[in-house]
């Protein structure tokens, strides 16, 4: 089999295990309860498919790591499900905390249907992550699923603390970079680490290879994000899906923010005038730009990449799924999307 059907058999897989987690109930008055998840997955509602259902990375990488460690990638799919079920009940919530009207190219869900029933939403969405890593008694053992579960409570309190700091964060005037590497560790690189983490603790190997497969998600989160910032300054809306102005009015403290700020020249001037305006931004991009923003910013991301695919080889992943995962780690940080 090669790599292009090895993918696409998980991600059909994983789409299964999604909708095993999220059944619909099939009461009249429900009706509604259910179309906001299956909305929000890319399932249901105007422009629903693949496009809407976003990229399926961190469950792709829980079936991969598994793979790649010696497990049976099909084990782990009750753990694949429940961490692109955490990502999205994660992603409903923070549309509300950013005030973001897009995602995915779609109104968020807060927009369609209130921010009360938004936050009910993820909840449910949580909850049913929760739910799903159970499933896990089914695959493996009970130990096993405990200290998968261990992992993932872990890795979702880590995510609150990461979500608190970048929310604080909008009103501070500096910030020093350890913070923000602090701060992308919590909201996005602990779910992406529980993600290989998990893939490995499924396949049951050695605490030490489960570190390592940790650390090369973790440090492949921070990448990511680092590269989410870049397009949430200069990425093409169309394809992102997501606002490329909304980072900067909201005064998030991005990569290429907190790095402009640094130099002290025309960008940190006119930030300390107080808020972005909409009609600004575009000009306010060029100025992050010839003040060197988006290449530092470019340049962390492909180090924290090197170090993700370091610990990656200390893993010693196996076959295929190996190979998948070094390619993996290299199309993230090229990608548009
Ligand atoms: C978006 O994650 C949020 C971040 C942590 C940057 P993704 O880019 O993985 O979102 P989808 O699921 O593919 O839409
Ligand atoms: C990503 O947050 C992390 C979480 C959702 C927990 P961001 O706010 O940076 O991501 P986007 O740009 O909205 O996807
Ligand atoms: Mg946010
Ligand atoms: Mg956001």
């Amino acid at each position: 089999m090669n790599d292009h059907m090895q993918t696409q058999e998980m991600l059909e897989a994983i789409e299964n295990e999604l909708h095993r987690s999220v059944a619909d109930p099939g009461e009249s008055e429900l009706n509604q309860y259910y179309s906001m998840l299956a909305y929000h997955l890319g399932w249901e509602g105007e422009g629903a498919g693949p496009e809407a259902r976003g990229k399926r990375i961190r469950p792709l990488l829980v079936l991969l790591t598994c793979a790649a460690a010696g497990g049976n990638w099909k084990d782990a799919l009750p753990a694949a499900a429940s961490v692109e079920l955490v990502h999205n009940f994660s992603l409903i919530h923070d549309d509300i905390q950013d005030n973001s009207p897009l995602r995915r190219g779609r109104e968020t869900v807060w927009r369609r249907w209130g921010i009360p029933q938004a936050i009910n939403a993820g909840d449910a969405m949580f909850t049913l992550a929760h739910l799903s890593l159970l499933r896990l008694e089914e695959t493996t053992s009970p130990e096993i699923t405990t200290r998968a579960a261990n992992t993932l409570h872990q890795a979702c309190l880590q995510l609150t603390k990461g979500q608190y700091l970048d929310l604080a964060f909008e009103t501070k005037d500096y910030l020093p970079l350890n913070a923000y590497w602090q701060m992308v560790g919590g909201k996005t690189a602990s779910l992406i680490g529980a993600c290989t983490e998990l893939g490995a603790i499924v396949a049951d190997v050695s605490k030490q290879r489960r570190d390592s497969f940790r650390e090369f998600g973790f440090n492949l989160g921070l990448a990511f994000q680092a590269q989410d910032d870049i397009l949430g300054i200069w990425g093409d809306a169309a394809l992102t899906g997501k606002s490329n102005e909304s980072d900067l009015i909201a005064g998030k403290k991005s990569l290429p923010v907190i790095f402009a700020l640094d130099q002290g020249g025309t960008f940190a001037a006119r930030w300390a005038q107080g808020k972005i305006q909409a009609e600004e931004t575009k000009q306010i991009a060029s100025l992050l730009e010839n003040e060197g923003a988006r290449e530092f910013s470019q340049e962390s991301a492909s180090q924290m990449t090197d170090k993700a695919l370091n610990a990656l080889t200390e893993a010693d992943p196996k076959g295929q799924a190996g190979e998948q995962l070094i390619s993996l780690a290299n199309r993230l940080l090229s990608r548009e999307l």
